[in-house]
């Protein structure tokens, strides 16, 4: 069965049916066409569906759609400045080399995001378990680890 979804994406009030068994992932994907959500694992093992909620980053592989209803979701679509910027943790990921077949990397931005919205400032080591529900098949880590250190400074 299908139920209609209310919800803020990306800034925008967004409505639509949306069928019951959906994932927030499909949803997005499918209904938004918002691809910067990776499905990889869809068990909520790699991060590469990571989107934030209410400011809160989640899997979005096991977050069913109907969830999302009065929710503000934001997506890495929706770090884009209004024309066409860049954020400046996205350019450390360019600046320090940390993507490299670019499939983790939506997710790994959206949790890192949370982290520097908190405002604290966290060690390496700190921010290696805060990210490590993340998989980097291409094993990118330590480049990843600089670039959210260097954007926290
Ligand atoms: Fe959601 Fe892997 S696709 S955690
Ligand atoms: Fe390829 Fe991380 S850059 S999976």
């Amino acid at each position: 069965s299908y139920k209609l979804v209310s919800c803020t994406i990306n800034g925008k009030k967004c409505e639509k049916m949306v069928d019951v068994r959906s994932s927030l992932t499909d949803m997005l994907r499918n209904d938004y066409r918002l691809t910067s959500v990776k499905k990889g694992c869809e068990v909520g093992e790699c991060g590469a569906c990571n989107v934030l909620i209410d400011g809160e980053a989640f899997n979005s592989c096991i977050y069913l759609a109907v969830w999302a209803e009065g929710k503000d979701i934001l997506t890495l679509e929706g770090l884009m400045g209004p024309n066409g910027e860049i954020s400046d943790l996205q350019q450390a990921f360019i600046d320090e080399a940390a993507v490299q077949c670019g499939f983790c990397t939506p997710g790994f931005v959206m949790s890192a995001t949370e982290i520097l919205n908190s405002g604290k400032l966290y060690s390496k080591e700190e921010l290696r378990k805060l990210l490590s529900g993340h998989l980097c098949r291409c094993t990118g880590y330590e480049n990843i680890l600089v670039a959210v250190e260097k954007t926290m400074k």
